[in-house]
């Protein structure tokens, strides 16, 4: 039996404001919890990872509010959102005034949703369905939403942000404190108190930091 990725992202979510972007609104879960079990029968039989993609994450949250607030660290630019879930930061980017944004993300079910987002806020963002951990595409800038929550995905995808940030790409990282964020290694632009799920994270606020990399831009 085929899985219909659009009709099961119709399905279990609602077009939504987000709670530090009001203005971008995302296909969210509808019911938070039950929306995580079904990832133990219908995307474990469809070989799909766990629905991130229909969560606005702390990370993601805040880093998509500095970017409201500093628009002209994006606009003109060209843009990665890694790990983009569900494509909130490219989204945050294409409204800032960003030249050519690309969303990534290894699920495919989120490459579905980062276009169903796009479309509904009437932003231009273009897909990139590689494993892109090592190559560089001369971005501007990278911008990376709670991706330190798993050890080895964190070590791999921090390693490759770092050498990219030291090579003069400017990279912003959002992220609450999640268990494999290196801290040490970087430097706090700007801290906010982000509305999440209480489900997922068993607290209704998390103080959230954007991130760059000590020693580069
Ligand atoms: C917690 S979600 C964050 C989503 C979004 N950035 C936000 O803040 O709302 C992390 C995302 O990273 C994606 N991811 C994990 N490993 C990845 C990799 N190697 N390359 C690209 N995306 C990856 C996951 O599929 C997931 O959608």
């Amino acid at each position: 039996m085929t899985f219909d990725r659009a009709a099961f992202i119709k399905f279990n979510t609602h077009l939504a404001g987000v709670p530090l972007r009001p203005d971008i609104k995302l296909h969210l879960a509808t019911d938070a919890t039950g929306l995580w079990q079904k990832t133990q029968d219908e995307l474990h039989a469809a070989n799909l990872p766990l629905p991130y993609w229909a969560f606005a994450w702390a990370g993601g949250q805040a880093l998509a509010r500095y970017l409201q607030d500093h628009q002209t660290l994006v606009a003109g630019k060209r843009v990665l959102d890694l790990g983009a879930g569900s494509g909130l930061l490219a989204i945050a980017a294409a409204k800032a005034g960003a030249a050519h944004v690309e969303a990534c993300d290894i699920d495919p079910l989120a490459m579905d949703a980062i276009s169903m987002n796009a479309v509904a806020n009437s932003a231009v963002v273009h897909l990139l369905r590689e494993d892109v951990i090592g190559l560089d595409r001369h971005w501007d800038v990278v911008l990376a939403g709670d991706i330190a929550y798993e050890p080895d995905m964190a070590e791999r995808l921090i390693l490759w942000l770092e050498q990219l940030a030291h090579k003069g790409t400017r990279v912003l990282i959002g992220d609450p404190g999640r268990a494999y964020l290196p801290r040490d290694r970087l430097h706090s632009l700007a801290k906010y108190e982000v509305p999440v799920s209480k489900c997922l994270e068993d607290c209704e606020m998390k103080l959230t930091d954007v991130w760059r990399f000590k020693d580069a831009m």
